[in-house]
């Protein structure tokens, strides 16, 4: 996962075939708006399954910087400290799992549903209060930063 900040990234649609997103074959850029924008970074190789294949997460600009504020200090209250249960390195701890160098996309999903109540397991009651006060630009941020983080 390679993570980009920039407001203007490729134009993309969602490739049915593919699964995922795509470049629009006609180029061009478009703005960002609140979004994290995932493409393969060589789709001939993510299209034949190569594991090391990195995807780009394109991120608005400002979102590491601000989603680390949020994961090491919890944002004056906004949040708890994530590594407090997740580990210093983010990298899990006991039953808690890792989330640093995890795919954007997928780690916003995941903070939503649990905000909505959609992920709403015995263990997920522990991220309850860590949520509840986040904004979806708070959770692009977090997600941005965690995305850049190395992986386990
Ligand atoms: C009080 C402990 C605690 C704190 C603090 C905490 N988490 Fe969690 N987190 C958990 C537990 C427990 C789970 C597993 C939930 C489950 O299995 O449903 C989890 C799950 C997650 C997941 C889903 C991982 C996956 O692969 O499904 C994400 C993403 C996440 N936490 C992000 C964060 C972030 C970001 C912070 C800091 C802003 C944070 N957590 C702070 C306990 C915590």
């Amino acid at each position: 996962m390679k993570v980009v900040e920039t407001a203007t990234p490729p134009k993309t649609y969602v490739s049915t075939a593919a699964r995922h997103r795509l470049v629009v074959p006609g180029g061009g850029t478009e703005p960002i708006g609140h979004r994290i924008i995932e493409i393969p970074e060589d789709p001939f190789r993510t299209a034949n399954r190569d594991p090391h294949s990195p995807f780009l997460a394109y991120v608005p600009p400002g979102s590491i910087t601000k989603g680390e504020a949020l994961v090491k200090t919890g944002g004056s209250g906004k949040t708890i400290q994530c590594a407090i249960c997740h580990g210093d390195e983010l990298k899990g701890l006991g039953e808690v799992p890792r989330i640093a160098g995890l795919q954007p996309v997928y780690i916003a999903r995941q903070l939503i549903c649990i905000q909505n109540g959609s992920s709403a397991g015995t263990a997920a009651a522990l991220m309850k209060k860590v949520v509840s006060n986040l904004s979806e630009d708070d959770i692009i941020a977090i997600s941005a930063y965690l995305g850049s983080l190395p992986p386990q």
